[in-house]
Formats: structure tokens, sequence, C-alpha cells
């Protein structure tokens, strides 16, 4: 009678590249519920589309027209890359026939698209930045992509999308795609954030770091320093503090993904302050600032206005932007605690 089959211990390896995505999140949500599956199958879409970006970016300079500007300017008053749409069409394309979604809702639509009626309508829906530092895209430097999924909530007949008008903490899921060196998802589900990388020979995302947690404390700040006069009081003191500091080293890509990835490994802050000409700041809530503070709360970070957490913010517009500092505790503290020393000097001067 031969004995039972054991597998050779093919040790690490070859484990390791049995933990795909769909994998990990059912494992992660330990069930093979309706729910789950719903998870595990969004995730996999994303993934396919962060592969196709990843195909198309990395043959971007050879190929006509996939380079360079629409001519169009879209609903946030920025000139469009041919690359934005490109990658805006491969999230409703693969999406679309998935039975998972009801709506997509973008950076670059002025309103959600809505699955057609002859499509499979889902009960989720995906908020995305479908190329996030498009002025990365034409000089082959880290662009990603940055996505947030929502359960739909109510009917949504007239199609306004006012459901989505919901804090950050009604996010089911959220992450980023990073397109670099290798191509690196980034996703939670509420439990830990983990990184996973494109193997490209197998055509699958496998797992690389599971539950990433960011320092207390790191020596990157991030910002535009060009914007300088342009900010707060507050804003140009903690950038003063930082210059007569030792300890502290400026890096800036362009591509918020990029920048936030290095804080999320390494420590440290990412600020986009309101300016004169944009108060409210230059990013996102939706799609941008509130995906990326579901991650890095869950990392163990924080992430503010200044005023307040970015995920108890309530959008009045789905194009709403936010004043963004996100990255270690500590160093999102520092900042805050010189904006909340103006706040009280001002209060004073107003008293007297
Ligand atoms: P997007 O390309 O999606 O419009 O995002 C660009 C954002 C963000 O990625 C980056 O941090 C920021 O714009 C850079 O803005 P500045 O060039 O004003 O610094
Ligand atoms: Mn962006
Ligand atoms: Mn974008």
């Amino acid at each position: 009678m031969m004995a039972d089959y054991q597998p050779a211990d093919s040790g690490f390896a070859l484990d390791r590249d049995c933990k795909t995505l769909t994998r990990h999140v059912l494992e992660q949500l330990h069930s093979f519920g309706p729910e789950a599956q719903d998870l595990s199958a969004l995730m996999n879409r994303i993934a396919l589309a962060g592969k196709l970006i990843a195909r198309h970016l990395s043959r971007a300079g050879l190929m006509e027209s996939a380079l360079g500007f629409t001519g169009e300017t879209n609903v946030q008053g920025e000139a469009v890359k041919k690359m934005d749409i490109y990658a805006n069409d491969v999230f409703i394309s693969v999406f679309k026939q998935s039975g998972l979604v009801c709506r997509l809702a973008s950076e670059e639509m002025d309103k959600p698209y809505y699955i057609p009626e002859n499509c499979p309508i889902g009960r989720y829906t995906l908020l995305y930045d479908p190329i996030d530092g498009s002025s990365n895209v034409d000089i082959n430097l880290n662009v990603g992509s940055i996505f947030s999924i929502r359960r739909q909530q109510g009917d949504d007949l007239d199609h306004t999308g006012a459901d989505l008008l919901q804090d950050g903490h009604q996010q089911l899921a959220a992450g980023y795609i990073l397109y670099g060196p290798s191509t690196v998802l980034v996703y939670s589900i509420g439990r830990g954030v983990h990184a996973f990388v494109l193997d490209p020979s197998l055509g699958e995302f496998i797992l690389a770091t599971e539950d990433i947690r960011v320092p207390s404390h790191g020596p990157t700040y991030s910002v535009n320093e060009g914007n300088f006069w342009q900010w707060e009081d507050a804003i140009r003191d903690f950038t003063r503090y930082v210059h007569r500091h030792d300890g502290y080293s400026a890096r800036y890509t362009g591509a918020l993904v990029a920048d936030f990835h290095r804080i999320l490994t390494q420590g440290g802050v990412f600020l986009y302050p309101g300016t004169t000409k944009k108060p409210e700041g230059k990013l996102r809530l939706l799609y941008e600032t509130a995906p990326l503070a579901f991650l890095i709360e869950q990392a163990g970070g924080r992430a503010s206005t200044g005023h307040e957490d970015i995920m108890g913010v309530m959008p009045g517009e789905i194009h709403q932007r936010t004043p963004f500092i996100v990255g270690s505790t500590d160093d999102v503290a520092l900042v805050e605690s010189f904006i909340q020393d103006h706040s009280r000097r001002q209060s004073t001067l107003l008293s007297t």
C-alpha cells in the first residue's frame, strides 16, 4: 500500500509564489462567504487593471499616441494626459462585465460612470485615480493608480452618486498600484496593510510584505517647497524647523503614490497643504487622500487636514479637495503642533 503522497519540502519560494492576491484576501477574511468572495474578485479585477496599465507604461515610449496630452481639460481644470484616459478606460473595461460594481467614480470623469443596463450590475462602487503623478508619465518616472471600494448605499436612481458623500470609514478596501522598477500593489481591507509585487513571468501579484507598520518617526519630509510663499505661516514655520534641525531630509517626486509609499515603508511625513491659489489643497478626498488615510491608519500612522482626521471628513461633492498631512504619528503631530500654536496666537491677538 503506497504511503500518502507528501509534497517535497518546496520551501519558502513555491509557497510564496502561490500566495496570490485573491488567496490572500480570502485568508485575511477567514471566510469564503459572499462578501469575502466579492472582495477577492474586486481585488482580482484591480490587479488585472494594474497589469494592463503597467504593460502600457512599459512600452509607452515606443507606441504612437501613448504619451503626451490629449488637448482636453478635465473636471479638475487640469490638462489631461493620454495615459490618464487610457488608464481610466482600463478600469472601466475590467469592471464593466464583472458584475461587481454599479458605478465607477474617477478623477477623470465629472460624474460617475454607471454600468450600462445590458451589463451585470453589482453592489459596490470603485473610486479611483487612474494615473496619479501624471506629470511624471512622459519622463518615465514613477506614477501610480489609487483605488477605494465602497458599498452602494441606497439606490442612487437619480445617478447623482449622493450616497458616495460619506466619510472615509465607509471604505471597505483601499490601496494603490505603484508603477516603478517593479509594479507594487499595496492594499488593505481593514486587516492590516500588505504589499504584492508583480511577477511578470507569472503575470501574478505575489505577496512580498504582510502587515506593513509605519515607524512612529522618520527622517523624510515630502512637500513641494515651490509653494512656500502660498502657505499659511504655520506650515512655513514647520518647514523652517526641519531646515534648522538635524535628521531631516527632503524627498518629493511629484507623484503622491511614490512619496506616500516611501513614507509608509520608512516613516516621515508628506504634506500637500492649502495654498493661496487652492486653500483646500490640490489632492482629492474620495480617491486620493481618503484611501491613503485608510492605509496609513491601518499601518499605525495618521492622516490629517491639519485640523481633523482625513477619515472623518464628510465630502460635499465627489471631487472635493482636502489639505493632506500624512505619515508617522510623531511627524504628523509635529506639523499639527505648529498649526495649533498659530491658532492659539491668532485667538490671543483677536481677544486683546
Ligand atoms: P494627478 O496626477 O492624479 O493629478 O496627481 C498629481 C498630484 C499628486 O500625485 C502629487 O503629489 C501632486 O499632484 C503634485 O502636485 P505639484 O506638482 O503641485 O507639487
Ligand atoms: Mn492623483
Ligand atoms: Mn490622476
